[in-house]
């Protein structure tokens, strides 16, 4: 069993963060994101992983190498413009010899993967989709299926009035090789709107996969990206490593860090400074009296005396002076310098 992890997509949801750091390797509790994905493979004993590249692939390849450092194998392919989610699957064919588990490289899940692919087997699918129930399907795939588990439809991005079930994708699919004579080759092709439609015109073997009990999200919006760090320090997702919770920092002993945030090496945190809830990459400093509150800082961010951050996902490198506030909803990209008492976000 072999996995391709569909990693080309340019995150333009998530700008400014993805400017100078595509999506894959976008930090999550202090690891490039990416990991999250490679451990769920690894627990299911699937180490043959293709990544599938397109926008920034040289520092994804930098940071993640030949995967031996994770204990896995790590091959790349890079298309030399997106090719859509089925086009990077067909793009990668000569990797592909057998079953492949494919994956949204977007997606946090503690999916049981190793009941899917038995599911897989025993039904002899062409496909298998695995399922998530959300609130809203609007901004996802919407899937029907019957009392067996096949699917009836799949309609991608539906409209209010088309849905009338709460079922979407969750981005995670074992594919039988036949399907790849059914994807045009050198064209852009998707899943969503060609593939999957496809299958069911062909009355193929196309199954839902339902997990019950099961952590899923998409981290690709702020609001999404600080939420699973939410879940990810009080515990809420099984078996995704995360960084050290306290890594080797200076704290002064009047600092209060709270038992949820996570710090990583080199933070220097000063006295009288409160940091609740929230993870600080490598080489923050906060200074005395600032206030750090459900927020994540990338590495060597800096935050002024007095300053406040609250609800807010602050890039790589930047600056907030002293007694800036820095309110819900703000996202600073990389090397952003915040004047002395400069308000963001949050209402007035
Ligand atoms: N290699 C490559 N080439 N990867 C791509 C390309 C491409 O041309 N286009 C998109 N991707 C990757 C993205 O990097 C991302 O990891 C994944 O494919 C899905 O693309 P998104 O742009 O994040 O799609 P979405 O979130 O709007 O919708 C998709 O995911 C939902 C679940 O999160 C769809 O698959 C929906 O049906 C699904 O519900
Ligand atoms: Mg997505």
């Amino acid at each position: 069993m072999q996995a391709l992890i569909l990693a080309g997509g340019k995150g333009t949801r998530l700008r400014p963060l993805t400017v100078y750091t595509p999506k894959p390797i976008v930090p999550v509790c202090n690891r490039p994101f990416l990991l999250c994905q490679i451990d769920t493979l690894r627990r299911a004993g699937i180490t043959n992983i293709t990544l599938s590249l397109s926008y920034q692939p040289l520092k994804i390849e930098q940071q993640l190498g030949d995967g031996s450092d994770f204990g896995v194998r790590l091959s790349y392919t890079v298309e030399p413009q997106p090719m859509g989610t089925a086009g990077a699957y067909k793009f990668a064919e000569d990797l592909i010899r057998e079953p492949t588990v494919v994956f949204n490289g977007d997606i946090v899940t503690d999916l049981d993967l190793e009941a899917v692919l038995r599911e897989h087997d025993r039904r002899k699918a062409a496909a298998t989709i695995v399922l998530a129930p959300v609130e809203n399907p609007s901004a996802y795939g919407l899937v029907e299926t019957d009392g067996d588990g096949r699917v009836l439809r799949f309609l991608e991005k539906p409209k209010a009035d088309e849905i009338k079930v709460n079922t979407i994708n969750a981005g995670t699919y074992v594919l039988d090789p036949r399907v790849l004579d059914y994807i045009p080759a050198g064209e852009n092709y998707s899943f969503e709107y060609g593939l999957f439609p496809d299958l069911l015109l062909r009355e193929e073997a196309f199954y839902a996969h339902v997990p019950t009990d099961t952590y899923w999200i998409d981290i690709g919006t702020p609001a999404r990206y600080l939420q699973v760090h939410r879940d990810l320090l009080a515990g809420r997702v099984r078996g995704i490593e995360t960084g050290r919770r306290l890594g080797d920092f200076d704290s002064a002993t009047a600092a209060e860090i709270d038992d949820l945030s996570m710090i990583a090496n080199g933070c220097v945190i000063k006295p009288g400074a409160q940091i609740v809830n929230s993870v600080l990459g490598e080489g923050c400093h906060v200074e005395e009296k600032a206030y750090v509150e459900n927020s994540v800082l990338w590495p060597h961010t800096r935050v002024g005396t007095g300053a406040s951050i609250s609800g807010a996902i602050i890039g790589r490198g930047c600056h907030v002076g002293r007694s800036a506030q820095v309110g819900a909803g703000s996202v600073l990209g990389d090397k952003t310098s915040l004047t002395d008492y400069t308000q963001t976000g949050g209402a007035l």
